[in-house]
């Protein structure tokens, strides 16, 4: 047997007592070695290994529809059926759609039940780990209602994404480099530093996830609730969040929020703040372009999608108030920032054109 290195712990605050990550190679094979009271709910990519473990899991398909609030009683169901009770831990395994199952489930199966999640794709694994917020669709709504409902420990097992096709990775480092640009300089030179690519080896995304989540865990443990520090991990999301929808799903979360950061320089820049030429920002960008580029068919989906319906999402966003639109910009000092712009005619035509222009563009 290899021998395995110490796994990295990082702990993090959050009102509801504090939690670890722990990110070390084969730490699933510890977790399903684990005899507490426990039920395992899983991506069906992995249903395979429990099957073979004799394990019986709940299993979901990784697919947005399986986060609607129409497939909650299913899955709620199911969890009585196999007798959780208040003192059963719930262990979600798999991306962010079982991620954000598991812990809308937890947070209300007998008014809240503890969960533990082990992320298997790169952006769960970077980003969406911690935090504790679950997101759920509701009809053509997406992520329009959900919780907060911290896991009692996040499992980071790297070898996991050995599986992982080239545009989930690429998909990964959008959201880590998100992370790191909006932290600051230094969190972004680290970044660049371990040269992040989708082709890399589960060490170097070992490395990325300890970054990205040292990172975040400052966010999230300033502003837990999302309501000031923490709204700029929202970078690229009201227009990526558009552009999965107009694609009807044809591009994935996190190519979208690479789409939409390079929508972001595009308005900041026609609105006079993002300097395009700032060293940072321009690796910054070149990173993304060619991350987002590296996946077939997302010119062809891009090209797809119509302005009103891109206009439709964008205008439809969680993050707007009636009478200002959200956008979070890169601003003149280089840093991230999250900017009210009055909701007229003038600024929905500004968003419109950027829309159009990073299509043609691409
Ligand atoms: N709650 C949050 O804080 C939060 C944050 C970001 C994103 N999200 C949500 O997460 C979802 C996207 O999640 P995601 O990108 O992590 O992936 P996913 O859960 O959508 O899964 C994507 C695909 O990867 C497969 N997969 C999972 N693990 C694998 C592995 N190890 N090897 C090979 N294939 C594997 C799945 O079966 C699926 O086909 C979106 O719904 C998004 O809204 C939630
Ligand atoms: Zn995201």
């Amino acid at each position: 047997m290899p021998v395995l290195s110490e796994p990295v712990a990082i702990e993090i605050a959050s009102s509801s007592g504090s939690y670890n990550i722990e990110i070390g190679d084969a730490l699933l094979d510890r977790e399903l070695a684990q005899t507490g009271e426990c039920l395992f709910i899983v991506d069906a990519f992995l249903a395979p290994r429990f099957a073979a473990l004799g394990i019986d899991a709940i299993t979901l398909k990784a697919v947005e529809e399986t986060k609607s609030l129409d497939h909650m009683s299913a899955l709620i169901e199911a969890i009585k059926q196999r007798g959780a009770t208040r003192q059963t831990t719930l262990v979600g395994v798999g991306g962010g759609v079982v991620q954000d199952c598991v812990t809308f489930a937890a947070s209300v199966y007998m008014r809240g039940v503890p969960w533990v999640y082990v992320p298997t794709t790169l952006l769960s694994m970077v980003d969406s780990c911690i935090g504790g917020k679950s997101s759920i669709n509701v009809g053509p709504f997406k992520n329009i209602i959900g919780t907060f409902h911290p896991p009692k420990c996040v499992v980071i097992d790297p070898l996991l994404a050995e599986t992982l096709d080239a545009e989930a990775r690429a998909a990964g480092l959008c959201e880590a480099v998100k992370i790191c640009i909006c932290r600051g300089p230094e969190a972004f030179d680290a970044y660049i530093a371990l040269d992040a690519k989708p082709q890399g080896s589960t060490d170097s995304f070992a490395s990325i996830a300890e970054l990205c989540l040292s990172a975040k865990k400052w966010f999230i443990e300033i502003d837990e609730f999302d309501r000031k520090e923490r709204l700029v991990l929202n970078f690229g999301h009201t227009f990526g969040h558009a552009m999965e929808a107009a694609s009807h799903f044809a591009i994935s979360h996190g190519i979208a929020v690479g789409l939409g950061m390079l929508a972001a320089l595009r308005l900041g820049e026609e609105l006079g703040l993002t300097q395009r030429s700032d060293p940072r920002v321009q690796a910054f960008e070149a990173h993304v372009r060619g991350l987002v580029a590296s996946v077939q068919g997302v010119a062809e989906a891009l090209r797809g999608c119509q302005i009103d319906e891109l206009m439709q999402a964008f205008s439809a966003d969680k993050k707007h108030s009636r009478s200002e639109l959200a956008v979070i910009l890169i601003n003149n000092q280089g840093a991230v920032e999250r900017i009210m712009l009055p909701r007229n005619e003038h600024t929905l035509a500004q968003i419109a054109g950027t829309f159009a222009g990073l299509i043609s563009g691409f």
